[in-house]
């Protein structure tokens, strides 16, 4: 009976193009990498195997599991000395290191948050944190995606409707993310910052940022982007993970010492969990030092290269504008792009209700790894295309998937008529 329930509602989910079935790994491992999160490329040129194995031999004799959860005698001084380099790293007073960020957020939402308290969070913040919040005891609350207007209008809702509040003896945390996951944007956070300081005088408003997608490509030695704006003192929690540019896995709490140790008192996936084992723990390590290393900073460059040569290629290309107008594809992003000085690797190809498997579909026949995206990762009508550029993606690789992405487009418009040098030659009059 359960097997039948539940092959029924996949079957559905399957109906409605919804099924979430993981790539094969013989289909994804022989693909031009346009996909992944390793978007310095650490993991698969192989620079990190290399730092990781050098650090393996710097401790020939590594117990490799830590053999108990670490509030008993699973941390190892190994994990200690890596977290204390964390702290130093992206400047907090100290770190607090978990199996994933996923784990990591939810320890923070489901414990620091107390009774009374609220959390205000932005409207595309990542799963983990709404799965955190649903654990947590705080009243939570959304404000639109990126949105000064609805942050403004929340805050003061909030003063003027729960003394608590306006009295300062109850926080409001404010949920960010340097860079949105599927959006690729980014709050305008000194905006933020100010209104938070305006409304809550009485310093109860508490600032928080993800940066999943900004740890290790920006700021001094890829530190992020809170250290790349020395905003450091004004986010007394941030939350970094180790899977996106470091190309390894983890998650890391940038915190006080209380707030720390409060999460390692409270959070049931700390305290009744093994804890991380050492070549977890020895790749973050040797991930962090090649983002240190003048390796990193060359492949930051590059990354930042590549993703301006993609952007630039296909905005100027004679028939983007027909593209959009005729709502084939879109890049929410385009619009902020000039005015930016950092630019995420992650482009999102919009496309229309039900296309994104069909652009997706094209590209993987010529070779190149991108992932359609629909319900449930984002919501209904945003379905997309989720590219990812790399610092090892080559000029010619990026210029075959543009042309692969304009002769779909262009065949979707209905008027498309290849060039001999393989972009599409249409009328782009309009
Ligand atoms: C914003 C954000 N936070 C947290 C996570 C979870 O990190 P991890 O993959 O290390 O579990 C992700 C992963 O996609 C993310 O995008």
């Amino acid at each position: 009976m359960l097997i039948q329930k539940l092959e029924e509602q996949l079957h559905s989910r399957e109906e409605e193009g919804r099924l979430i079935e993981p790539a094969p790994p013989q289909k994804t491992a022989h693909m031009t990498d346009f996909g992944s999160n390793d978007s310095l490329s650490f993991s698969s040129s192989g620079v990190l195997r290399t730092a990781f194995l050098k650090e393996l031999g710097r401790h020939p004799n590594f117990t490799l599991g830590s053999r108990s959860t670490r509030i008993f005698e699973g941390t190892s001084q190994y994990l200690a000395d890596l977290e204390d380099h964390l702290a130093r790293f992206h400047g907090a007073e100290s770190a607090l290191f978990f199996n994933s960020g996923f784990d990591a957020n939810v320890a923070l939402w489901s414990t620091v948050p107390q009774p009374g308290d609220v959390v205000l969070y932005d409207q595309y913040v990542h799963a983990s944190i709404h799965e955190g919040m649903r654990r947590g005891r705080a009243e939570t609350r959304m404000f639109p995606h990126n949105d000064c207007a609805g942050l403004r209008q929340c805050l003061l809702d909030l003063r003027q409707k729960r003394p608590g509040v306006a009295e300062g003896s109850q926080s409001v945390f404010i949920a960010l993310e340097s860079v949105y996951s599927m959006d690729a944007d980014s709050p305008p956070i000194q905006r933020m910052i100010q209104l938070v300081k305006e409304i809550l005088p009485r310093g109860n408003g508490v600032l928080t940022m993800d940066e999943a997608h900004s740890n290790g490509l920006l700021g001094p030695d890829g530190s992020g982007y809170v250290s790349a704006l020395g905003l450091q003192k004004e986010f007394p929690i941030r939350l970094h993970t180790c899977g996106k540019a470091l190309g390894s896995t983890g998650g890391v709490i940038l915190a006080s010492t209380t707030i720390r140790s409060y999460i390692i008192n409270y959070a049931k996936n700390i305290i009744f969990s093994t804890g991380p084992s050492f070549p977890v723990l020895a790749a973050v390590k040797a991930g962090y030092d090649l983002l240190a290393s003048q390796e990193g900073e060359t492949r930051r460059a590059q990354l930042q290269y590549n993703i301006a040569y993609f952007q630039e290629k296909l905005t100027t290309h004679p028939c983007w504008s027909m593209v959009k107008q005729h709502g084939v594809l879109s890049i929410p992003t385009e619009v902020t792009w000039a005015s930016e000085s950092f630019h995420a690797p992650i482009i999102p190809l919009n496309t229309r209700q039900g296309h994104a498997k069909s652009l997706a579909r094209r590209l993987h026949q010529a070779n190149y790894w991108v992932n359609p995206v629909h319900q449930p990762l984002v919501p209904k009508g945003k379905e997309r295309v989720r590219l990812v550029l790399h610092a090892d993606n080559t000029e010619a690789e990026i210029d075959e998937v543009l042309g692969l992405i304009m002769e779909w487009s262009m065949e979707q418009v209905g008027r498309t008529r290849i060039s001999e040098d393989g972009w599409p030659q249409v009328a782009c009059s309009i």
